[in-house]
């Protein structure tokens, strides 16, 4: 099944859980191809970030493939920016072509929670809108993504889907 991690991480939360996923899946002779979004010019102040967000605006990214005609299983990732995703994965999704009819999973990383479900609503609704499968969505606490056992934990149900 070719597989594609599409994430944007700030701070490196994201990130290491899909590290952590990129790893597991090739355990289970899934390997993926990780992909991370970087835009040209990164917003760094936390206070332009969340209105960024906010106000839905999007980013150039640095040179990414848009084309998913070439994968079946896609993830995606994105960090909680101000009750919703961040301001380059929505960027992605909004360029991405031949999204339609996949599997996909996304999740997403947030520190005190606020917003979070509304965020993960938001791009499940992005997500079905190209009339995807969506076999696993959930909202991960970025300050324990460097615990293995809760990552193991959260991912339970995604694992027990793909070898099932
Ligand atoms: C600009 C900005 C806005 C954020 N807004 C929220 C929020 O609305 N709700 C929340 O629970 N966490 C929020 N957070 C915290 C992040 O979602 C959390 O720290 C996440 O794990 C960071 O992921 P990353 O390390 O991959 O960038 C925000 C962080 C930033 C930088």
């Amino acid at each position: 099944m070719k597989t594609a991690i599409i994430f944007y991480s700030f701070s490196g939360n994201t990130k290491r859980a899909c590290l952590f996923l990129k790893d597991k899946l090739y355990s289970k002779n899934i390997a993926a191809d990780l992909i991370e979004l970087k835009p040209e010019k990164e917003e760094t102040v936390f206070f332009k970030q969340s209105l960024q967000a906010l106000l839905r605006h999007k980013v150039d990214l640095k040179k990414v493939n848009y084309d998913l005609s070439g994968y079946e299983f896609v993830i995606f990732a994105s960090p909680v920016w101000a009750f919703t995703i961040a301001p380059a994965l929505r960027s992605y999704l909004e360029k991405a072509s031949n999204l339609e009819n996949k599997k996909v999973v996304c999740f997403l990383t947030y520190h005190s929670g606020i917003g979070s479900g509304k965020a993960l609503k938001e791009i499940e609704n992005i997500l079905r809108e190209s009339q995807n499968h969506i076999l696993f969505s959930k909202n991960l606490s970025g300050s324990k993504t460097k615990d293995n056992n809760y990552l193991e934990e959260s991912f339970k149900s995604l694992f027990e889907i793909l070898t099932s």
